[in-house]
This record gives C-alpha cells, sequence and structure tokens, in this order.
C-alpha cells in the first residue's frame, strides 16, 4: 500500500491546474447510459473513483475506456445494454454507483443495484433517489441487499426531496430524462455539478429548465443522442490547492475552474485574512500572516461545500484565534479529527461542531488516512507541520485527486510518494 511523506515548511509558490472535476464527471458517465450512441467526456480526471465508474460501465455492457491518443478523454457507448445490473463488489468501491440507477431505469425498465451501505462518514441513504423514482411509476423492491426498480415505462410526476441531495437530484434528472411527459423535482440540489449535468441532458435531446434553482423541470424524450463534452474544473480541488498554499504562507495561483463555484470557500479564506486574485478561470491566494481563525458551517450549495470542511479545518489548526466549524451535512464527518490531534491541533468535538483553537505549529507525525478529503486534510496539515507526516492509507486520496503529490511538489512542497 502506498503512503505519502511530507516534510513541512516550505512555502508553496507557483502556478497549478485543477483537473477536472471528479464530481461532474461521475454523473456524466452515468448520464451516458441513457444516449443511444457515443458520448466523449473531455478533461475528465484520471482517479480511482472514475476507472470504478468505468469498470461498472463494461459490466453493464457499454463500451467504455480512456482514449490511448487523449489520455483525459473517456469514450463511452452504450447503445447496448447487456445487464441492468450493478454488482455489489463494485458498488461498494464507491456510492456514486448507484446514479445509474435511473438511467438503466430509464432504457430498459429495469434496473438492479446493490443498496450501498454506510461509509466512513456516516450512513448515507438512499431513500430520496427511491422515493423519486417511486413518483415516476417504478416498482421498488429490496431482495438480498439488492434495490431493485421496476416500470413497464416512466411517466413524468412531482418529486419533492425532503432533504437536499446531490446524487439524488441527478439520479432523478436522468430517470426522468425517458419518461413521458414532464417531471417536477422540488427542492432540488442546486451544486454546480447538477447544472453541468443538466446542460449536457439538454444537450443529449432533454427539454429541461430550472437547473441551479431548488426546481427542476424535466420533459423527457423518447431517445437521446451522445454527446461531447469537456468536464469543468474540480471545484474541490481547487479549494485544497489554495488552502495548501496558504497554510505555507504561500502564494499559489490555480487555473481551470470557474472561481465562481467556490464563492463560498473563497470568502471564508479571505474573512480568514488571505489575500485573493480573483480572474475568470483562476484564483491566486496569498498570506503573509498565519489565518485568523473563522467560524464556518457546511451546508448545501450555494454555502460552504462539506467536501472542503476537513481541509479548511486543517488550515484553522494553525490559525490565530479560535474558530468553530460546524458539519451539517454529514453526521459523522470528522474522522480526520483524532488525526489532527496527533499532530498536536487543540480540537475539541460536541456533537456536529469542532472547536479549533489555533496553535503556533503542527507536528509531524505518522497518521492514517480515513477518506478522501480527510486524507486531504491531512497533506494540508502536514504542509503546516514541523518535521515528517505519514500518510498511509494514500488510496482514499487517489480515488478523487489526480497526482496530488506531483502538483504540490511542482508548487514547492517537499512530498513524495512510497510504496
Ligand atoms: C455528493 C458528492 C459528495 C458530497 C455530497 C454533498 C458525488 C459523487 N458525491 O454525494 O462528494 O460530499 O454530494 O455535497 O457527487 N441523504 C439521505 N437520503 C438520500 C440521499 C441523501 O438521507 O436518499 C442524506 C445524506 O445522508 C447526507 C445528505 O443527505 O446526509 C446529503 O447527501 P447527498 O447530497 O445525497 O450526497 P451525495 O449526492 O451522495
Amino acid at each position: 500500500m502506498d503512503r505519502i511523506v511530507v516534510r513541512g515548511g516550505p512555502r508553496l509558490e507557483g502556478v497549478v491546474h485543477a483537473s477536472g472535476s471528479k464530481n461532474a464527471t461521475l454523473a456524466l458517465m452515468a448520464a451516458a447510459l441513457l444516449a443511444e450512441g457515443e458520448t466523449r467526456l473531455a478533461n475528465a480526471p484520471r482517479v480511482r473513483d472514475v476507472d470504478a465508474m468505468l469498470e461498472l460501465l463494461r459490466a453493464l455492457g457499454a463500451q467504455a475506456e480512456w482514449l490511448s491518443d487523449e489520455p483525459h478523454t473517456l469514450r463511452i457507448d452504450a447503445s447496448r445494454i447487456v445487464e441492468p445490473e450493478a454488482p455489489y463488489d463494485l458498488v461498494r468501491k464507491m456510492r456514486a454507483s448507484f446514479m445509474v440507477l435511473g438511467p438503466l431505469l430509464g432504457r430498459c425498465g429495469l434496473a438492479r443495484v446493490s443498496e450501498p451501505g454506510g461509509c466512513a462518514i456516516g450512513v448515507r441513504p438512499i431513500d430520496q433517489h427511491l422515493k423519486g423514482f417511486a413518483a415516476l411509476g417504478a416498482k421498488i423492491s429490496l431482495d438480498h441487499g439488492t434495490v431493485e426498480a421496476r416500470v413497464e415505462k416512466l411517466v413524468g410526476g412531482r418529486v419533492v426531496f425532503d432533504m437536499v441531495s446531490v446524487n439524488g437530484t441527478q439520479n432523478v434528472m436522468m430517470a426522468a430524462a425517458l419518461a413521458r411527459g414532464e417531471t417536477l423535482i422540488e427542492n432540488a440540489a442546486r451544486e454546480p455539478e447538477v447544472l453541468e449535468l443538466a446542460d449536457a441532458l439538454a444537450r443529449m435531446g432533454v427539454d429541461l429548465e430550472g437547473a441551479g434553482s431548488d426546481c427542476i423541470r424535466v420533459r423527457g424524450a423518447r431517445r437521446l443522442r451522445g454527446i461531447h463534452h469537456t468536464v469543468s474544473g474540480d471545484r474541490i480541488e481547487t479549494g485544497t490547492l489554495l488552502t495548501a498554499g496558504i497554510v505555507t504562507r504561500g502564494d499559489v495561483t490555480v487555473t481551470g475552474t470557474d472561481p465562481t463555484h467556490l464563492d463560498a470557500v473563497l470568502d471564508k479564506l479571505r474573512e480568514g485574512g488571505a489575500e485573493l486574485d480573483v480572474a475568470a478561470d483562476r484564483v491566486r491566494a496569498r498570506a503573509g500572516e498565519p489565518l485568523r481563525g473563522v467560524d464556518v458551517s457546511t451546508a448545501p450549495y450555494p454555502g460552504f461545500p462539506t467536501d472542503m470542511q476537513a481541509q479548511l479545518l486543517a488550515a484553522l489548526c494553525t490559525a490565530d484565534g479560535s474558530s468553530v466549524v460546524t458539519e451539517n451535512v454529514f453526521e459523522n464527518r470528522f474522522m480526520h479529527v483524532p488525526e489532527l490531534q496527533r499532530m498536536g491541533a487543540d480540537i475539541s468535538l460536541q456533537g456536529r461542531a469542532a472547536l479549533v483553537r489555533g496553535v503556533p505549529r503542527l507536528a509531524g507525525a505518522p497518521v492514517m488516512a480515513t477518506d478522501l478529503r480527510a486524507s486531504a486534510c491531512l497533506l494540508v496539515a502536514g504542509l503546516a507541520a514541523e518535521g515528517t507526516t505519514t500518510v498511509s492509507r494514500v488510496y482514499h486520496i487517489d480515488r478523487g485527486y489526480e497526482r496530488i503529490e506531483e502538483k504540490l511538489r511542482s508548487l514547492g512542497a517537499d512530498i513524495r510518494r512510497e510504496s
């Protein structure tokens, strides 16, 4: 198993390019199942979750591969779906696999997908996805851990989500894309990845409006065509790299992401004292002083993203003053806290809130990544720490960050991967 070794201290400086958005790519790959023809996704990140989705699409009978001459372009042709069933072995690796259920139901009138179960950041139910499919006429059953959805023909309906779910919204949008008539999705997620999927669905032939608001209207089509699409930059990777620069009091510019997708994160970094220059496709962050403590609460978009909570928390460990970080989206997303405490962070947990009292310096230590963003947080902490931090279980980080250690090294970090 690989581990990443970081020696804290060097100030990060320079320009680095963000990869394409992992979460947008995963939804778009599922959407490619809706088309009877080829879809190409350019600027897709070469990360493990995308490879896992490729494996799943192939298991369903689609042709799905990286183009050999364009290393960040995916080609997916789901003209033929042989087996509308996503096996446990693939689903358990990645919850986002559940997003194939909507498209499969639309294409085949039948889908079987293993129940994804809990994960390191808490129980993540799928009840809202299922509620949506039922509103479109599907009969849902759970048999030996497998969710089966069946329908003669999906018919548009009204879906009111009890809570905002990103993949739930996307899954139901995709089912509705091949339903007869109109579907209204209320209390829909407003994340940029929902908007990007909506734009792609529209180009595939779906009549759709309202994406980006909390009410999306989808008028289904009989058949959909494949498209060529360029995936937008990863807003979470961008936020992570900027935060990494700031904890070293560096000067880092990240290109390739629309900064408006990061507003809530940039606002907090600014509030903490970082100096930001924002242009159309780049953000430069400088910090001459340690950050000041700030309070932050995660919330669905346009609120502060839960996927940036761990990395900001790591940066606040060496801030001047105290911070309260409240996690409102997932119920168990503080697994990184004990690891940060081992590095000398002063954090106390009270339910959904972490009270962080800034210390002058963290101390490098062997630590263990527990999930994707927690592992990014440990790298951020390692960059700010005195001495060497060894992050084990880095397969978590490889799920969602492409060559993170190379990108950080290009900015001057003392970081290497060991097998
Ligand atoms: C997506 C992102 C993930 C991000 C999350 C929140 C992808 C591949 N993943 O995950 O990186 O952290 O959005 O921004 O895009 N919930 C239910 N019932 C459901 C669905 C969700 O109770 O049917 C709850 C979850 O347990 C959680 C909350 O709703 O507490 C939000 O989860 P959701 O937005 O669905 O996350 P994902 O779409 O799975």
